[in-house]
């Protein structure tokens, strides 16, 4: 018997490569679940949907986008991290991945543990906005009037461990001023305050806000990130009118519960690659400021260390601020 076992063992793992290699050749066989930590509408869902569309067409299967908000992505990380590793559930989910262990204390996943990594998507700037009729017609004016009003100043935000929230504590200890902060269940509720002139002020991601500046909608101070953006060439950055180093992007990066086989994940990285090539996604991307990332980015590899860089970055900072969520 003991000699003919190398045969058996051959033939066994014979059997489960083939049946490995017919799994993978069948993977996607259904819809594909992309759960978005934010409100519809918002900025994050814009770039779900616009990547939803073109990574369906390359997995011959429907990407249903599923919004589940609350806790500032939060939510929604917690339910993929326990989702089924079945190839059917990822998360697309922003610099909240990084910030949110320094923020709660009792997170329900952990960011570096319980996912296994697809790849980075865009990066978007974001713009400092605020209601049509607020007074200050622009940076300046708003420093000015912020010291004098600090305290009738309501800046909307969508909780912590969302970026408009990261945004706004930097403004506030940038200008040494605290605001009366309003959450909302994502950029896009926010926004829709914002117009409705229910809140003052708004900092939030171009993919969400570029309609509105270019359409005059809103009151529009400057740009987050360190340097000019080429969509909005003539918009001065925050860093320029006085807020020095201020330089706030927002990534975005795709992710699947821990144990999702290692051959799903690899076909859905291929088709993120040739989705974020494709002609609709890049013109669309362009159109509202997003810069989709670099062909080295796009690979597991390149987000889990951007995550582990980007939380060894955040977590001393936000801790020192003293904002903690339980
Ligand atoms: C959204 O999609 O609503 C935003 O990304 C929320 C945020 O500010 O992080």
């Amino acid at each position: 018997m003991a000699t003919h076992r190398p045969l058996y063992v051959a033939i066994a793992t014979m059997t489960l490569t083939m049946a490995s290699a017919a799994m993978a050749a069948d993977y996607p066989s259904r819809p594909i679940t992309l759960v978005v930590p934010f409100a519809a509408g918002g900025p994050t869902d814009v770039v779900a949907r616009s990547l939803g569309a073109e990574l369906g067409k390359e997995l011959k299967q429907p990407i249903v986008v599923e919004n589940r908000t609350g806790a500032g992505g939060t939510v929604a990380a917690a339910h993929v991290a326990n989702a089924q590793p079945d190839g059917y559930t990822y998360l697309i989910h922003h610099n909240g991945m990084a910030t949110a262990p320094a923020l709660y204390s009792s997170l329900k996943y952990d960011p570096l543990k319980s996912f296994e990594y697809v790849g980075e998507v865009v990066d978007v700037p974001m713009t400092l906005l605020a209601r049509k009729d607020f007074p200050p017609n622009n940076m300046a004016e708003f420093i000015e009037y912020a010291k004098a009003n600090a305290d009738k100043i309501n800046l909307a935000n969508a909780g912590p461990g969302a970026v408009s929230q990261l945004c706004g504590s930097l403004l506030q200890q940038a200008l040494g001023l605290k605001f009366t902060t309003i959450p909302y269940q994502g950029t896009g509720p926010a926004m829709t305050a914002l117009l409705g002139s229910q809140v003052d002020v708004l900092c939030d991601q171009t993919t969400q806000t570029i309609p509105h500046i270019q359409a005059g909608n809103v009151k529009f101070y400057g740009v987050t990130t360190k340097d000019r953006i080429s969509k909005l060439p003539d918009a001065p950055t925050l860093n320029e009118q006085g807020l020095k180093d201020f330089d706030v992007k927002v990534w975005h990066g795709i992710y699947a519960p821990k144990g999702t086989p290692a051959q799903d994940v690899a076909v859905f990285n291929n088709a993120l690659k040739t989705a974020l090539n494709s002609p609709a996604f890049k013109q669309k991307m362009a159109d509202l400021g997003a810069e989709i990332v670099s062909e080295e980015r796009q690979t597991p590899e390149s987000l889990q260390n951007w995550v582990q860089s980007e939380i060894n970055k955040w977590t001393p900072v936000l801790k020192a601020e003293g904002i903690n969520v339980n």
